[in-house]
């Protein structure tokens, strides 16, 4: 049971690392440096930064060497201070404040039902999010993601309408439309936090083949006229799936196709358990953030963060009047990637 405390304690002093930027220090540093070094190089109080860099080699995420100097292995340098890499790792560490904060919200779910969205996390919350998604999608969303969904990136290279649901921060949106100026694309989120951002970085990007909107303000377009819909990560936590999807289904050309990437869940809490090396993170997760979103609304479907196997995912499409369900070939620690066609 301690090991759990010891796993919580040390996962708040690496979002301090983060924040206060010791991380990003010891990296800098580029050799094994004293805590007095690594104090002035942050411009923090020594005697703090040392019982952080106690805690932290204690845990073996920081190496310590006999002369009592810290530093990063060239492994843990990427995963703790490469923003830019696809393992890097500080995401969800960014939002544990607000993840955990959600402890006081939730007693109150438990016994009436009803969580609490996204934006119950506040705009750190968003934030977090968007550090936990775009290394990755950065990375492999243009070389290995939109290749493996046949025809995708033809259609996309001549010109295509394009929406991203549950679009967060807006990442996946960006990284396209720049890659593909001939083609226009639209991210729908609830979220105002995460919304507010993707309006932000569109300006920032000088683009002008892109837009975000609240589908609660402005619906998602119900004509079939959508060539390519994109769900990363949100299937699960949305109140009623049931009905976006027959949204996803009336929005999509006959022709069209949905590429569904949501977390890589077993069919059963047995099958997980056994199988999933981070099943109890995930049911925790899914209690503070994924299920209680799902949950936000008195009649929602709560599908939570296990709650889209693959069985589930081809009976709710099909459900929905989509008739074709492939699994694509990409690997990925924690999400499955699906293609789905009227
Ligand atoms: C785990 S985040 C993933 C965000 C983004 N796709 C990414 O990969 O960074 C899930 C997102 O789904 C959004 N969401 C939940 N319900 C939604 C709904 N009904 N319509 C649109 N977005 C929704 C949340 O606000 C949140 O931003």
């Amino acid at each position: 049971m301690f090991s759990k405390l010891e796993g919580a304690v040390t996962a708040g002093m690496i979002h301090l690392g983060d924040q206060l930027g010791l991380y990003t220090a010891l990296k800098e540093a580029g050799q094994p440096i004293t805590t007095a070094e690594l104090a002035e190089r942050t411009n923090l109080v020594e005697r703090w930064v040392r019982e952080w860099a106690h805690n932290q080699a204690a845990a073996k995420l920081v190496s310590v060497d006999e002369g009592g100097r810290f530093g990063l292995t060239p492994e843990a340098a990427v995963v703790f201070a490469t923003p830019d890499h696809p393992s890097y790792g500080m995401g969800m560490f960014h939002r544990l404040p607000q993840t955990m904060h959600a402890l006081e919200d939730v007693r109150e779910s438990f016994r009436t039902g009803v969580g609490h969205d996204y934006d119950s996390h506040g705009p750190q919350g968003a934030v977090g999010i968007e550090r936990s998604f775009e290394p990755w999608s950065n990375a492999n969303l243009l070389p290995t993601v939109l290749p493996a969904v046949e025809g995708v990136v033809a259609r996309l290279t001549a010109g295509a309408k394009v929406v991203d649901i549950g679009c967060g921060a807006g990442s996946a949106v960006l990284l396209m439309a720049k890659a593909f100026p001939h083609s226009s694309f639209h991210g729908y989120d609830i979220s105002q936090y995460a919304l507010a951002r993707a309006a932000l970085k569109l300006e920032d990007s000088g683009l002008h083949n892109a837009a975000f909107d609240d589908p609660r303000v402005s619906p998602l377009p119900a004509d079939q006229s959508v060539d390519f819909i994109t769900t990363f990560d949100c299937i699960h936590d949305m109140t009623h799936p049931t009905d976006m999807m027959k949204a996803i289904r009336q929005a999509i050309k006959p022709d069209g196709v949905w590429l569904l990437v949501d977390i890589k869940a077993l069919d059963s809490f047995e099958e997980n358990a056994r199988k999933n090396p981070m099943a109890s993170l995930m049911y925790g997760i899914s209690v503070l953030s994924c299920m209680s979103s799902a949950l936000s609304e008195a009649d929602g479907e709560g599908l939570g963060t296990l709650g889209l196997s693959e069985a589930t995912a081809r009976r709710m499409t099909e459900a929905a009047g989509f008739t074709r369900f492939r699994k694509l070939d990409v690997e990925h620690s924690v999400n499955a990637f699906y293609e789905v066609r009227p």
